[in-house]
């Protein structure tokens, strides 16, 4: 293995020599791909560290859909004049990626009129998402100043950009049901509440941040207070002019039925948002089905643990049972934290070398979630590799945590879940285009894609191999598994119940409760969730499914050439991608592996041996993370 090793940088190099002359265009088309992807999301930039955009907000005009359009259109153009056969394999997997996301917007401009129209809702709102903005931004220098304070000034105008873009939704009756906005005008109340020019977020970095900064004199700091109070006396203006006409206007005009189907040409819509979301192709009809079969498969495993236990009662009643039973909770937070460090170095991690090779040394540490949180979170290593990636977990309510799930979550988060996955694209050579990914939901199928199917389906998938590793020691810790399980399966039914099958809420609600253990607030927060978002819920079992057929295909077909550590390979070395590339790649790799010959000797993949630190994909995690929030 050492010597192997050794090779690798020779290789690597021999590769990156021979393919220039090739790949210039493919270079040089992807860079300015890139940086057309940050400038058009100046907000999104200052979040990833990109600060040439921080005197901006991100245009609402409706004129940006044609620009984006064109431009999108232009990249193509100068895509297609590349000679694809010349091309190294990760330039051509790179170069199917690029082509995928630039049909995808093209394809999505056709509806451009439909949610793209409408910039705010629950899960999306401007106000709720600015204070995130303001700690991110850096503050030291008089010019750090002023590019904030001229994005502070640009903010109101984006605000009447939205309002005109609902305007338009009316207009076409493209319009939320009233579940996706109903609740915003009293977030807003409670963010303004006693807000005034100097108490109010935007203006906290011109109090003690201010009059710290040495660099600066005092009548510039008093200039610059000036402005910014004027400042923030118009975004306060601002939220109020977006409450009023939500509730006077927009409020008046939400579409009546649950689903977008209720909109004209609304199944054939939805099939759109599926396909982005899926980034397969899939039809509703296929997608629910698969939904039954999984819950109908899922709810059978349970009830094989259940006559084990030799217990009468429903699956619910089981979990519901459990709540009470304090065996079944740990008493501190401290506690909670030592079991997953616990299991993660002791369970987990010495098992991996059984299903995976070339795994990167990069740790992940446990820590409590300060911000109390979701049940766990994962937050991967900046690109500076400044600190690890973080699996947080919410320990502020050790009685409300069940312990059966915690294995489950812990694979889902750490290994082989989203840490090891991360881990491995970290280390591969993904053009930094393919790193700055993340967007709008509200915005879908008009929107450049990113790749939770992947993400997601990748982390479910882990959750599976603990079967295979043997993580889940006992009945219950299987249970913990399943009841995750069948709830993202469940998903699958009644995303596609509500936007193509017309269900009503409480159908859905019914569903969710019947074949879920959740709770009912729970539950109905998450189906307002599906309402708002179509097909996004489905995103993570199509993704499980689809690597598990992978799986079973190359099982299949390869037999004994088989080798569980190639195909795990085959899945993680690209980091996020389509699943249709995916799928692609897959069949390269079986019909490569079919024609080599029998004996098997130690290979060097060059893989994962790129040193080039990844800047992280932070927004996709970032959001999944934040959508996962709701589980
Ligand atoms: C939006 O429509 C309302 C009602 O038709 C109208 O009063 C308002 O001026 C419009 N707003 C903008 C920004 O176009
Ligand atoms: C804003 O409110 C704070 C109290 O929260 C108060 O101390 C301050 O004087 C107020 N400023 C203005 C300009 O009204
Ligand atoms: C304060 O700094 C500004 C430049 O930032 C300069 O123009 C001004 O003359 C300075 N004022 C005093 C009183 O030094
Ligand atoms: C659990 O405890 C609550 C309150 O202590 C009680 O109302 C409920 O019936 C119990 N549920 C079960 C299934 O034992
Ligand atoms: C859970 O713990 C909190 C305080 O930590 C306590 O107030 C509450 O009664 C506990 N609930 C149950 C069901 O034990
Ligand atoms: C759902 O509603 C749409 C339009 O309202 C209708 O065309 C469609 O046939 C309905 N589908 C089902 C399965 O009821
Ligand atoms: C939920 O279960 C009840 C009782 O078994 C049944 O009548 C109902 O049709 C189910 N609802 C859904 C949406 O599956």
């Amino acid at each position: 293995m050492n010597v192997c090793w050794s090779l690798i940088p020779v290789l690597v190099l021999f590769l990156i020599k021979e393919g220039k002359g090739l790949s210039t265009d493919l270079d040089d088309l992807r860079k300015e791909f890139g940086a057309w992807l940050l400038k058009r999301s100046p907000e999104y930039s200052t979040l990833i560290g990109v600060y040439k955009y921080n005197d901006r907000v991100e245009d609402f005009s409706y004129a940006k859909f044609l620009e984006e359009f064109d431009e999108c259109k232009r990249f193509l153009q100068y895509l297609n004049n590349i000679n694809y056969d010349q091309l190294t394999p990760e330039e051509k997997t790179d170069f199917d990626i690029f082509k995928d996301i630039l049909t995808t917007v093209l394809k999505g401009y056709n509806w451009r009129d439909y949610s793209a129209l409408n910039p705010v809702n629950i899960l999306e709102t401007p106000h709720t998402f600015l204070p995130h903005y303001v700690e991110i931004t850096p503050f030291d220098t008089v010019g750090d100043y002023e590019n904030y304070l001229n994005r502070m000034e640009a903010y109101p105008n984006e605000i009447d950009q939205m309002i005109i873009r609902f305007n338009k939704s009316i207009e076409n009756g493209h319009t939320y049901h009233k579940v996706s906005v109903s609740r915003i005008p009293g977030s807003i109340d409670s963010i303004l509440e006693g807000a005034n020019n100097t108490n109010f977020f935007p203006y906290k970095p011109f109090l003690d941040k201010l009059t710290n900064l040495n660099t600066i004199n005092d009548s510039r700091k008093t200039i610059l207070r000036k402005r910014a109070e004027t400042a923030v006396q118009t975004i306060i203006q601002k939220f109020r002019d977006l409450k009023s006409y939500l509730e006077n206007v927009y409020f008046q005009h939400t579409r009546s039925g649950y689903g977008v189907r209720s909109w004209d040409n609304g199944g054939e819509f939805y099939k759109e948002c599926l396909r982005w979301h899926l980034s397969l192709d899939l039809s509703p009809e296929e997608v629910h089905n698969m939904g039954l079969q999984e819950v109908e498969r899922i709810s059978s495993e349970m009830k094989k643990v259940l006559m084990k236990f030799n217990y009468q009662g429903s699956v619910k009643e089981f979990f519901d049972e459990l709540k009470n039973n304090s065996a079944y909770y740990f008493q501190t937070a401290d506690e909670i934290i030592k079991w997953y460090k616990n299991a993660l170095k002791n369970e987990i991690n010495p098992k991996l070398s059984t299903l995976f090779k070339d795994i990167p040394d990069l740790p992940v540490d446990v820590e409590a979630d300060p911000a109390g949180g979701i049940s766990g979170q994962y937050i991967p290593a900046p690109e500076d590799g400044s600190r690890p990636g973080k699996f947080l977990v919410n320990v502020k309510h050790p009685n409300k945590s069940l312990t059966i799930n915690y294995m489950a979550l812990l694979i889902h988060e750490a290994n082989p879940g989203h840490h090891l996955q991360i881990s491995i694209a970290s280390t591969a050579k993904i053009p930094s285009y393919r790193k700055y990914m993340g967007g709008r939901f509200y915005n879908v199928p008009f929107e450049v894609p990113f790749y939770t199917a992947y993400i997601e389906g990748w982390a479910l998938y882990a959750e599976f191999l603990g079967e295979e590793m043997n993580l889940y020691k006992t009945d219950y810790d299987l249970m913990g598994r399943y009841r995750s399980e069948i709830f993202s399966a469940a998903r699958l039914v009644v995303d596609t119940g509500l936007h193509y099958f017309n269900w009503t809420r409480i159908q859905a609600l019914q569903y969710m409760l019947n074949h879920t253990s959740a709770d009912e607030n729970m539950l109905a927060t998450e189906i307002d969730r599906y309402i708002t978002w179509p097909g996004q819920a489905c995103a993570y079992k199509i993704g499980e499914l689809k690597i598990k057929e992978l799986r079973t295909k190359a099982q299949d077909q390869l037999g004994t050439k088989f080798d569980i550590k190639d195909f795990h390979s085959t899945i993680l070395k690209d980091g996020a991608l389509p699943l249709r590339i995916l799928e692609k790649n897959v069949n390269l790799w079986i019909a490569e592996t079919k024609n080599k010959p029998t004996e098997t000797k130690e290979q060097c993949t060059s893989s994962s041996s790129f040193p080039d630190t990844n800047l992280k994909l932070f927004l996709i995690i970032y959001l999944t993370l934040k959508v996962k929030s709701w589980i």
